[in-house]
């Protein structure tokens, strides 16, 4: 590997501990790989914006080699992630889970790198709607916090769990389908269950540094 996008989705700084978790893998790699390059892009502290009527209107354009220039400028920033990203090899995303789900500020970020046309294709076949993954040759590590306990494969909670399997989802929809989640769960258990928790989960995520 030899760079790395790191994605923040926490809404918390410092006392984050998706954050946190995920500086844990980002030292032990850069340690491993002074000369790559890792790259931020704030999703949870800045405002990533939310699709709107224009960006719907310029994304989906039947020509989008004749957008007009008004559409492009729609487009600008959508663009400026989607070639951030494709610029990367592995793709690393701290999140917290909220309401079942990712912040809202991730979700937007999905929904700015998921063009038609750049990181996946759509066609016809019969009448029927065929997508096409455009993005190769990539990985994600996805590290997360939750506050509840057993939310991941075999959990009791795992069928509420709609943060990591959406991102999953969303972003195998585009091709990156070499995905691994480490999560701490717990946060708001007494502390010791978070702690040990978190203590798994730094080990994983060294260990994952050393092999990335
Ligand atoms: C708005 C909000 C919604 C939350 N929803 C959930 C949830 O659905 N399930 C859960 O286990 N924890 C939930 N939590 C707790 C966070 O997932 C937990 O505190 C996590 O450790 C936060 O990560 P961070 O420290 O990186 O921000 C929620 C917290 C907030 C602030």
């Amino acid at each position: 590997m030899s760079n790395i996008l790191a994605v923040h989705a926490s809404p918390r700084g410092d006392r984050s501990h998706s954050r946190r978790l995920a500086e844990v893998f980002l030292s032990a790699w850069k340690a491993r790989n002074p000369q790559s390059t890792l790259t931020r892009r704030e999703v949870g502290r800045a405002l990533i914006p939310p699709v709107n009527e224009a960006f719907v209107a310029a994304a989906f354009y039947p020509e989008p080699d004749a957008r007009p220039l008004s559409m492009r400028a729609d487009l600008a920033f959508s663009d400026q992630l989607v070639s951030e990203l494709l610029g990367h090899d592995l793709l690393v995303i701290s999140t917290p889970m909220h309401n079942f789900s990712i912040p809202s500020g991730l979700k937007a970020w999905i929904d700015q790198i998921v063009r038609l046309g750049l990181t996946f294709n759509h066609t016809l076949d019969n009448g029927v709607a065929q997508y096409e993954p455009l993005v190769k040759g990539k990985k994600a590590l996805i590290v997360t916090s939750r506050g509840g306990f057993g939310f991941g494969p075999g959990g009791e909670l795992e069928a509420m769990n709609h943060a990591d399997p959406l991102l999953r989802t969303a972003l195998g929809f585009i091709g990156i389908t070499d995905i691994t989640v480490v999560a701490a769960e717990g946060e708001e258990s007494e502390a010791r269950t978070f702690q040990i928790s978190a203590a798994e989960a730094e080990q994983r995520l060294l260990a994952l540094a050393r092999e990335f």
